[in-house]
């Protein structure tokens, strides 16, 4: 694994082990009131960032140019944002940054339709 898929690798790992380590935190606690918190880490930084490093890997035809790139910046923006943002949500201390980080997200995820439907079909037999 390589260039874009590796990058994706690496912050969906970190992600992973950062939610993780959360839960097992709110686990052992008892707390769990941040938990929606923890599992969009764990989803869009973990679940969604790895799901995207795939698609790069076995589709290296889509993984080169400026797109891809962009996309990792916009998933990486919209992860470090969003979460704290519902955590802030949850404790009643301000909604903005939980709604910047929803657009970033939707924003990822769109450029990565875009990728998929201009750059993602095999058209070899
Ligand atoms: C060491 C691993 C993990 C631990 C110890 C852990 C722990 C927890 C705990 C204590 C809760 C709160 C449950 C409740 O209040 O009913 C929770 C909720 C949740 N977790 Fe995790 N978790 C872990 C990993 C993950 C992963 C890898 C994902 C997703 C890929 C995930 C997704 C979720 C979801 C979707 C919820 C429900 C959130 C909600 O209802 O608001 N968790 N987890």
């Amino acid at each position: 694994m390589k260039g874009i898929s590796y990058l994706f690798f690496v912050a969906a790992t970190i992600c992973a082990v950062v939610g993780m380590a959360w839960g097992i935190h709110m686990s052992a606690s008892g707390d769990h009131t941040l938990s929606p918190a923890h599992a969009h880490l764990n989803l869009i930084g973990w679940v969604s960032m790895a799901i995207f490093g795939i698609y790069y890997h076995v589709n290296p035809k889509a993984s080169y140019g400026l797109l891809p790139k962009v996309h990792l910046g916009l998933a990486l923006l919209g992860v470090v944002t969003i979460v704290p943002g519902i955590v802030m949500a949850i404790n009643a201390t301000g909604e903005a940054l939980a709604k910047i980080g929803s657009v970033l997200s939707i924003l990822s995820m769109i450029l990565f339709l875009i990728i998929v439907l201009t750059k993602g079909r095999d058209t070899h037999a």
